[in-house]
C-alpha cells in the first residue's frame, strides 16, 4: 500500500504521521488514535516495520509506508517476554537509517508545511531522533498509565535514592536484597541494563517532544496528570479511553473469534468470567493446570483465551489445557485463541476479568464497569494491578504461587462474593466517569479538540 493518491492527494489536507511500536498492546491505543485524526479531517500515513505489520486492505483510507526493520521474518514471531527488550532495542536500531529514507521521501512528496506533525511511540527514540533532524515537530504517544509514566520519569531518582539498583537490604528475610526476590531486571546484568536503556529512552523521547499523549481520563488518573503536566512542562493530551472514539477491533494481529460473543448470550448478566493475559504474557505449565482446575472447581461459566504459545515450553501441537478439562466444563465454558475483547467485556453477561493487568485490558475493563482479578507478568502490569486494588479498589490481585484452591476461591470472591459486587458497583461508577470524559465537553474530548488544533497549527 506505498500509493494512495486518492486518499491523500488534497494538498491542502494536513498529515499526520505515525508510527506504532509493533505490538498488540501498543498498535491498538496507535491505531485508534489514528481513527480520531482521521475523523478530524486529517490524512494519515502510517510508518510500520514488517515485524507485526498492519494489514494495509483493512485501512484502504490510510496510507502505508513499510520501514525495514532488519528483521528476516515477515510474520509474528513468539517472543519470550525477557527477550523483548533487547528486540526492542534491536528493531528500533535497525529501523533508524531506512526510516531517514523513507521520511525525507515522504516529505518531498506531500505539498510543503502539509505534515503537521509525527506521532511516534514514545519507545522508538531513534525515529524521534530523525524527525526532528528532518525538522518534522513530534508527538510521544505512552500507550501506559499516568502513573506508569510518572515511574519511568522518576526512575533517576529512584536510582539515586538507592532503591535501585535492588540491593537494599530485605529486613524481613536477611540476607536478601531485594534484587534477590527478582528474577527478571536485575540491574547489574545484560538484561538489566537493556531494562534501564528502554526506560531512558522512553524518557528521552518525550522530552525531545512538543507534547505527550496518553491513552487516559482526568477522572481516573487526575492527580498523577497534573503531576506530568507540572514535570514535564509540556502539553499533556489526556484523550483515553482512545477505543470509545475510534472504530472497535479493527487492528488485531490474530483473528478474532466471535462465536464466545453468541455464546454469552445465554447468561444472565453478570455470570460470565472472562479470562485473559494479552498478548505477550506466558504461564508456565503448573500455572495453566492450577488455573484451569481452579476455574473448572469454581463452578463459575467463562470465556477463556488461550493463545497459542501462551504455556512457557510448549511445543506447536502440544495441548495447552490439561487433560479432562475440556470434559469437566463442557457447556459451562468456551475456549478461543483470541476474542474479541471489547466486546466481550461490553456484553452485559461478562461480570469479571481475570486480567495480566495490561493497560489496555485494565482500560477497557473500567470502561464497562468489569471489575478485575489481576495476575500481573511484568513491565507496568504489576503497577496497574496495584492501582486497580488500592486505587481505584474494582479488583484484587492473586498473588504468590497459584494452585487450584486458592484459584477457585479468588474467582469465587470475584464473581459471587459481596465483596466482589461491591468493587463491580465501583467499576460501575468509574463507567459513568469515563463515559462523562468522553463525552461532549468532556476532559478527553476536549484533549482531542486541542490536539486536532495542535496538529493544525505545528510548523505553520
Ligand atoms: C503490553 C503490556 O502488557 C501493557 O501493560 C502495555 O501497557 C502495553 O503493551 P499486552 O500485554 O498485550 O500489552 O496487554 P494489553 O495492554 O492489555 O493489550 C492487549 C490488547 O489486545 C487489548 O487491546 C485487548 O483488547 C486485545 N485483545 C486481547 C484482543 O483483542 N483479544 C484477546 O483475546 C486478548
Amino acid at each position: 500500500g506505498e500509493s494512495s493518491d486518492a486518499v491523500n492527494g488534497d494538498p491542502r489536507r494536513r498529515h499526520v504521521l505515525l508510527f506504532p511500536l509493533p505490538y498488540q498492546g501498543h498498535i491498538n491505543p496507535m491505531f485508534r488514535l489514528a481513527g480520531v485524526l482521521h475523523s478530524r479531517g486529517f490524512a494519515i500515513t502510517i510508518f510500520h516495520t514488517h515485524f507485526n505489520a498492519p494489514d494495509p486492505s483493512r485501512h484502504p483510507e490510510y496510507r502505508f509506508v513499510p520501514v525495514a526493520d532488519g528483521m528476516s521474518s515477515a510474520t509474528t514471531v513468539p517472543v519470550a517476554i525477557e527477550d523483548v527488550v533487547a528486540q526492542i532495542l534491536a528493531l528500533t536500531a535497525a529501523c533508524e537509517a531506512p526510516f531517514r529514507d523513507r521520511l525525507a521521501a515522504v516529505l518531498d512528496e506531500y505539498s510543503k508545511d502539509a505534515v503537521a506533525c509525527l506521532i511516534a511511540d514514545a519507545h522508538l527514540l531513534p525515529i524521534f531522533t530523525v524527525a526532528t533532524s528532518l525538522a518534522v515537530p513530534t508527538l510521544a504517544l505512552r500507550t501506559g498509565s499516568a502513573t506508569c509514566c510518572a515511574c519511568f520519569l522518576a526512575y533517576p531518582m529512584l536510582f539515586e535514592k538507592g532503591y535501585l539498583p535492588r540491593d537494599m537490604p530485605v529486613k524481613e528475610l536477611p540476607p536478601y536484597r531485594v534484587r534477590d526476590l527478582i528474577i527478571l531486571g536485575d540491574d547489574e546484568d545484560e538484561r538489566g541494563g537493556q531494562a534501564r536503556e528502554l526506560v531512558a529512552r522512553a524518557v528521552a523521547s518525550v522530552k525531545v517532544s512538543s507534547g505527550l499523549i496518553l491513552n487516559t481520563f482526568d477522572a481516573l488518573e487526575r492527580h498523577e496528570l497534573e503531576g506530568l503536566r507540572r514535570d514535564l512542562a509540556m502539553p499533556v493530551f489526556d484523550v483515553g479511553p482512545l477505543h470509545k472514539f475510534a472504530p472497535a477491533g479493527d487492528s488485531s494481529l490474530l483473528r478474532q473469534d466471535r462465536s464466545c460473543l453468541e455464546w454469552v448470550d445465554t447468561w444472565p448478566p453478570a455470570s460470565v468470567l472472562y479470562v485473559s493475559f494479552g498478548s505477550v504474557a506466558c504461564i508456565t505449565r503448573r500455572e495453566m493446570e492450577e488455573t484451569a482446575w481452579g476455574i473448572a472447581g469454581s463452578g463459575v461459566p467463562f470465556i477463556w483465551v488461550v493463545r497459542p504459545g501462551m504455556v512457557r515450553g510448549s511445543t506447536p501441537n502440544q495441548q495447552e489445557l490439561p487433560e479432562g478439562f475440556e470434559a469437566a466444563t463442557r457447556g459451562r465454558g468456551v475456549v478461543v485463541a483470541w476474542a474479541p475483547q471489547e466486546e466481550v467485556l461490553r456484553h452485559r453477561g461478562v461480570g469479571g476479568f481475570w486480567t495480566h493487568s495490561g493497560w489496555n485490558s485494565t482500560m477497557e475493563s473500567i470502561c464497562e464497569g468489569v471489575p478485575m482479578l489481576c495476575r500481573p507478568n511484568f513491565g507496568d502490569q504489576m503497577g496497574n494491578a496495584r492501582y486497580v486494588e488500592h486505587v481505584w479498589k474494582v479488583g484484587f490481585e492473586v498473588d504468590g504461587e497459584l494452585d487450584r484452591g486458592n484459584v477457585e476461591a479468588a474467582v469465587r470472591r470475584l464473581m459471587t462474593d459481596k465483596d466482589g459486587a461491591e468493587m463491580r458497583a465501583r467499576a460501575g461508577e468509574l463507567k459513568k466517569a469515563a463515559a462523562e470524559c468522553t463525552g461532549k465537553g468532556g476532559s478527553s474530548s476536549v484533549a482531542i479538540d486541542k490536539l486536532s488544533r495542535f496538529g493544525s497549527h505545528a510548523r505553520n
